[in-house]
């Protein structure tokens, strides 16, 4: 089927993931510039100071910085309607919470918005997506200090004055929702670095309600400054199914969709805290210190629109028996209906749907899918070739539930492939976990000459957009 007029198809990216020049022109260095390479089985490391010898994935990533040109021109051939990127907010502010910010930084940006605007693609900005200014970290211990929010306010009042007649979508925190997960997300998400004795349950969730209030202040702000604006949240969508029909599991499932899912949501889309989080919080212990009129912020800043990422699903149990295995953010069991990536996420299409339909059902408010892909080990034939089958498959299943959830009435803005050109892995801060339409010749260990080459999806993806959704073979 056809989308809708005006449907943004295109695709996403990360500023620490592909711009590489993590200390050029004045940039400060980010979380994720301090995150080491790693493997499908070796864990990235965290190293407060930067180690000799030591490859840091990001610091070059592919480049983005100084192949924009270059890359954007690509993007606009597959015919894209929009691209998400973020901004690397220790481009714009070195250490976080500089006086002024670095103006050698903001006209980066100036050109990439520029350049994208000459061919018509919408940009899709996310303010701060997996990297805080270290400095913030050091000083505060990252979003776990009061402090961040206001630094993050006026990060946002700098951005949005400087690009309101450039960018009109914004995403303020990308997949908030991975501070709900123990020891991944404190980093990842809040720039925390739990010391010995910390209770690490209790900053992550500080740090969670930090990025609601910071978010909802960011949405009004954003409003005052441009009415058109449409901010979004944006959330790692982790589809639980139950194992069995025990009731057991199928309460465990829900309460997984609850906490992982839809606690961030529902502050972000509905203004307050739902019972089930004030009750997690109380089991666990957990209390959230809250500033007079936080409540009162929240509610006032309520997002635009819904987005997530979605890659795969998770089957949930209470059988202590059972053996976990991998997925984005979180793990879960083994579904014998679906075939596993490379790295062992389970792809699961007919989830997108169910997901989709959740999620309209519960907040009635415009949808847009921002992240979905298949990461895999792309092979460049001895022609030059790279006949990438398996993505344009994994592709193409998504977009066929995405269009049944759309006949079923979702109201979808638009969908945008994650990792449009090959990037840094987020979770093992590899190359060779390939997501692009576009090849990048650079390895794990950082060799190559970083060319770009398209892929057989490419061209695919093309005709996709060209037909607005109804050619999918
Ligand atoms: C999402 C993140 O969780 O998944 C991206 O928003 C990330 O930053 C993407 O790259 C894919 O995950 P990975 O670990 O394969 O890069």
């Amino acid at each position: 089927m056809k989308m809708k007029d005006g449907f943004l198809w295109g695709g996403a990216t990360a500023a620490n993931q592909f711009e590489g020049a993590w200390n050029e022109d004045g940039k400060g260095p980010s979380t994720a510039d301090m995150m080491t390479g790693g493997t499908h089985t070796t864990p990235r490391r965290i190293t407060p100071v930067l180690e000799e010898g030591t490859y840091y994935p990001s610091h070059e990533a592919i480049d983005f910085y100084h192949h924009y040109k270059e890359d954007i021109k690509l993007f606009a051939e597959m015919g894209f309607k929009t691209f998400r990127m973020s901004i690397a907010w220790s481009r714009i502010f070195p250490n976080g919470d500089d006086k002024e910010p670095n103006e050698a930084g903001l006209q980066f940006y100036d050109n990439v918005f520029d350049e994208l605007l000459k061919y018509n693609i919408e940009p899709l900005v996310t303010i701060s997506h997996y990297e805080t200014p270290f400095g913030l970290t050091k000083k505060y211990n990252g979003w776990a200090g009061r402090e961040v929010v206001d630094c993050y306010t006026t990060y946002c009042e700098t951005i949005f004055n400087r690009y309101k007649n450039k960018v009109k979508y914004w995403l303020t925190f990308n997949e908030i929702n991975c501070l709900t997960i123990p020891e991944f997300g404190a980093y990842m998400g809040g720039g925390i670095i739990p010391k010995k004795g910390d209770n690490e349950m209790q900053l992550r969730f500080q740090a969670l309600h930090h990025q609601f209030v910071a978010s909802a202040k960011a949405v009004k702000l954003g409003h005052s400054i441009n009415p058109d604006f449409k901010i979004g949240c944006m959330i790692a969508y982790m589809c639980n199914y139950a194992k069995t029909c025990n009731p057991d599991d199928v309460l465990e499932a829900q309460r997984k969709d609850q906490l992982h899912n839809m606690l961030c949501s529902d502050v972000q889309v509905r203004g307050y805290y739902p019972g089930f989080a004030l009750n997690y919080f109380k089991e666990n212990g957990v209390e959230i210190k809250m500033e007079k009129d936080d409540e009162k912020t929240l509610r006032e800043g309520c997002v635009d629109f819904y987005s997530f990422s979605y890659y795969m699903s998770n089957v949930v149990t209470t059988d202590k028996n059972d053996k976990e295995v991998s997925g984005n953010l979180l793990g879960g069991y083994k579904n014998p209906y679906l075939k596993a990536s490379d790295w062992g996420w389970q792809i699961d299409p007919k989830g997108l749907r169910w997901t989709l339909n959740h999620i309209y059902d519960r907040y009635q408010i415009p949808v847009m899918v921002v992240e979905n892909g298949l990461g895999a080990v792309d092979v460049v034939e001895k022609d030059g070739s790279i006949n990438d089958d398996y993505r344009i498959d994994y592709l193409r299943d998504h977009i066929v539930q995405m269009e049944e959830a759309v006949k079923n009435g979702v109201d979808l803005m638009g969908y945008t492939m994650w990792g449009c050109i090959d990037l840094v892995s987020a979770s093992t801060g590899e190359m060779k976990k390939r997501y692009g339409f576009i090849y990048v010749d650079k390895d794990n260990d950082g060799k190559g000459d970083m060319g770009r080459k398209t892929k057989k999806s490419f061209h695919w993806y093309k005709k996709v957009i060209e037909s607005n959704g109804e050619n999918l073979v």
